[in-house]
C-alpha cells in the first residue's frame, strides 16, 4: 500500500474515485459492455464490522455481464483495495466488497471538516437556482397551527438549498387575492367594531369572518339551501348555486374590487397591511425570511391577457361559458375563467411560474403546499409544460396536522369554526411549557438564560417534532413529546448540544489544549469520527429529496454515538495528547450539531 498518491479529502470524493476505480476494473475486463455504468456506487456499510463502504453492484452486474457475483467482487476488490485511503478490503456474502478506510484518511478529512465553511459540503448546485414557495397563508385570517408545516418545512428546505449551493429564491406566496376578501368587506361594512379593530385588528377581522360565516350559515338554514359539507377553511362558495343575500353581496364586492373599485381596494389594502404586520412578527419569532412576497393580486394584471394567449395557442378551450385547459391523466381540466370572467388560483399560479422562469431560470420550483392540493398541482404543472416550462415542478407535500381540542380529541380544526389554535398561542404555549422544565432541570442558570433556554428549546421543539417525522405524514401534535428530554426531539439534541460545550468550557477553564488533528485509535472514536464524515452526503440527499427528516436522523443518530462515546472513553480525565485530540473531535462534533440544525432553523443553547 502506498501513500505517496494525494489523499482525497472527503468521503464523496474517496467514494467518486473508488466507484471509478471499480468501474475501470470491470471494463478492462468487458470493454465497452453497455450495462456498465462509469461509476459504481459506494454505500455506506450497513454494520461497523463491515467496514466503511461497500459495493453491492457486482450482484446486479452478474446476469448482464455472465458471470458470477462473486468472480465480479474479486476484480473490484483488487482495483479497490491498492488506493491509498483503503485500509482492508474483504469479499462478503454473496459478493459484496467491503472497504475498511484508513485512520489516517479519516483523521485527514476531520481535519478538512474542521476548517471548512461549508462543513464539507460539496456546492455541486453552484450557479443555479431553485424557487421555495412555501408558507403562502390566505391572509386576513390568523396563521394557525395548520400553517406551520409549510412554514417550517420551507423554512428548512430554503437553508438546505442554501447550504448544497444553489441560489434560493424563497417566495411567500401569498393569497391575497380570495373570496375571502368579498366577505370581509361586507362584514367590515356592516359589523366593524372600531375599538376592537384599533385594539387587536387581526383579531377583529378574524372575528368579522367568522360572523359572516355564521350568519351565512344562518341563512342557508332558514332558506333550506344545501352546503358542501367541507371541514377546511378553503372556498367552496363557488360550488354554491342558491345563494342567501349575504353571499351575492360578498360577491358583488369582490367583483368590484377585482374590477378596482378605489372604496374597495383602500378597504383591502388595510385588511393586506394589518395581516402582514402581524404575519411578520410571527415571521421573526420562528426566524423565516423570505426573499419575495409576491401575492397573488400581484399576477391579476396578467391574468386577461394569458387566458387570450393560452386560448390562441389552443393550450386553452372554451366550454360552457368558461375557460378551460385538459390535463392527460387528470381526473378533471384547470379551469382558469369561470363564466362571469373571474380568474382562479390556478390562473395565477400559470402567469406565477411564466414570471419566476423569466426572472430566475430556476432548475427546480417547489411548492410546499399539504396533499389535498395534489390535484392542482398536477394541473397546473402539466398545462405550465405545455406552455414551455423546462424547469422540475415539484409539489413538496405533506400530510395534516391533528392537535388536541379542548376535549382532548385530535383535530386538524377549522378558521370557520373557530376552533383552531393561533400558532402564535401555540408558540407560547410551548415555550411556557419549555420554562417549567428549564426550571426544574437547570436550578444554576439565571433568569434571562433560563428565559432564553424556553424560547429556544419551545420553539426548537414545535419545529423539530415536524422535521423529523416523513413530511408525508399526517402529524398528531403531542406537545409533552416534543418537549421530552429523550428520543428523537429538539431537547434531546440541544442537550447533547449543550453537554458538549460543557466540556469544551471546562478544559477551557483547566488550560486543557484542543490538538490540531484527531488521532483514531479506539473502536468508539474511530465510529464517531467515521460518522462525522457523512454529514454531507446526507444534506445533499435530503436536498434532492425535498425529505429534512434524513437530516434530522443522521443527528439523533450523530447524538447517540457520542453518547456512547463518553461512556466508553474518559475526556478530561484522558492523558494530554489523548485529552486534545479527544476535545478536538468532540468541538467538531459540536461543530456538526449546531450546523445541522441551523439548517433545520432550530437554535441551540449553549447551556441548559
Ligand atoms: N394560499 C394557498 C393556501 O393557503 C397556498 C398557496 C401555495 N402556493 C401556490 N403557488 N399555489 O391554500
Amino acid at each position: 500500500m502506498s501513500s505517496s498518491t494525494a489523499l482525497p479529502k472527503s468521503l464523496p470524493m474517496v467514494c467518486a474515485e473508488l466507484g471509478r476505480r471499480a468501474a475501470q476494473a470491470l471494463s478492462d475486463k468487458f470493454p465497452a459492455h453497455p450495462a456498465l455504468p462509469i461509476e459504481l456506487p459506494l454505500l455506506p456499510a450497513s454494520k461497523p464490522e463491515f467496514g466503511d463502504l461497500q459495493v453491492n453492484a457486482c450482484l446486479q452486474l452478474a446476469k448482464p455481464l455472465g458471470q458470477k457475483p462473486r468472480e465480479l467482487a474479486q476484480l473490484v476488490e483488487a482495483a479497490l483495495k491498492t488506493h491509498p485511503a483503503v485500509a482492508k478490503t474483504e469479499i462478503a456474502g454473496p459478493g459484496y466488497v467491503n472497504v475498511h478506510l484508513t485512520d489516517e484518511f479519516v483523521s485527514g478529512c476531520l481535519h478538512e471538516l474542521a476548517s471548512d465553511p461549508h462543513h464539507g459540503i460539496e456546492q455541486l448546485h453552484r450557479g443555479k437556482s431553485v424557487v421555495v414557495d412555501y408558507s403562502s397563508p390566505n391572509i386576513a385570517k390568523p396563521m394557525h397551527i395548520g400553517h406551520i408545516r409549510s412554514t417550517i418545512i420551507g423554512a428548512a428546505l430554503q437553508r438546505i438549498f442554501a447550504a448544497v449551493g444553489y441560489r434560493v429564491i424563497a417566495d411567500n406566496h401569498l393569497g391575497d387575492w380570495g373570496t375571502q376578501f368579498g366577505k370581509l368587506i361586507v362584514a367590515y361594512r356592516n359589523w366593524l367594531d372600531e375599538a376592537a379593530f384599533a385594539r387587536d385588528p387581526i383579531g377583529e377581522l378574524v372575528r368579522l369572518y367568522q360572523k359572516f360565516v355564521t350568519d351565512e350559515k344562518a341563512q342557508a338554514d332558514a332558506l333550506s339551501l344545501a352546503r358542501p359539507a367541507k371541514a377546511d377553511d378553503d372556498d367552496e362558495d363557488d360550488a354554491v348555486a342558491e345563494v342567501t343575500p349575504l353571499l351575492a353581496a360578498a360577491r358583488a364586492e369582490l367583483a368590484k374590487l377585482q374590477k378596482g373599485d378605489p372604496e374597495n381596494l383602500a378597504l383591502w389594502k388595510r385588511f393586506v397591511t394589518v395581516s402582514l404586520a402581524e404575519f411578520d412578527k410571527t415571521y421573526a419569532r420562528l426566524g423565516v425570511a423570505f426573499d419575495t412576497v409576491y401575492g397573488e393580486s400581484h399576477f391579476h394584471p396578467r391574468l386577461a391577457s394569458l387566458v387570450a394567449e393560452l386560448l390562441a395557442s389552443g393550450i386553452a378551450e372554451e366550454s360552457r361559458g368558461a375557460v378551460i385547459c385538459n390535463v392527460d391523466g387528470a381526473p378533471a381540466p384547470l379551469l382558469i375563467r369561470k363564466a362571469d370572467g373571474s380568474f382562479l388560483y390556478g390562473t395565477t399560479d400559470l402567469a406565477t411560474i411564466e414570471q419566476r422562469v423569466r426572472d430566475y431560470q430556476p432548475e427546480r420550483i417547489l411548492y410546499v403546499v399539504g396533499t389535498p392540493q395534489q390535484l392542482h398541482f398536477q394541473q397546473v404543472f402539466f398545462v405550465a409544460r405545455k406552455m414551455g416550462c423546462r424547469c422540475s415542478l415539484e409539489h413538496i407535500s405533506f400530510g395534516s396536522m391533528r392537535f388536541k381540542d379542548k376535549d382532548g380529541n385530535y383535530t386538524t380544526g377549522s378558521t370557520r369554526k373557530g376552533n383552531v389554535p393561533l400558532l402564535d398561542e401555540y408558540l407560547d404555549l410551548a415555550t411556557e411549557r419549555a420554562a417549567e422544565v428549564a426550571r426544574q432541570k437547570s436550578a444554576d442558570l439565571s433568569e434571562a438564560e433560563l428565559s432564553e433556554v424556553a424560547r429556544v428549546v419551545g420553539i426548537g421543539a414545535i419545529k423539530y417534532s415536524d422535521l423529523s417525522r416523513d413530511r408525508q405524514q399526517d402529524i398528531h401534535f403531542d406537545l409533552d413529546k416534543a418537549l421530552a428530554l429523550d428520543g428523537n426531539t429538539a431537547p434531546y439534541m440541544q442537550y447533547a448540544y449543550a453537554r458538549l460545550r460543557s466540556i469544551a468550557r471546562k478544559a477551557q477553564a483547566e488550560g486543557f489544549q484542543t490538538a490540531d488533528a484527531v488521532t483514531l485509535v479506539e473502536p468508539a472514536e474511530r465510529r464517531l469520527g467515521r460518522r462525522l464524515l457523512d454529514y454531507a452526503t446526507v444534506v445533499e440527499t435530503t436536498a434532492r429529496t425535498a425529505r429534512p427528516h434524513h437530516l434530522c436522523e443522521y443527528l439523533f443518530d450523530l447524538a447517540g454515538v457520542v453518547s456512547t462515546f463518553y461512556t466508553e472513553l474518559p475526556v478530561l480525565k484522558a492523558e494530554p495528547a489523548v485529552r486534545a485530540s479527544r476535545l478536538a473531535l468532540l468541538a467538531l462534533v459540536a461543530k456538526t450539531l449546531r450546523h445541522g440544525l441551523a439548517l433545520l432553523g432550530i437554535e441551540v443553547p449553549e447551556r441548559m
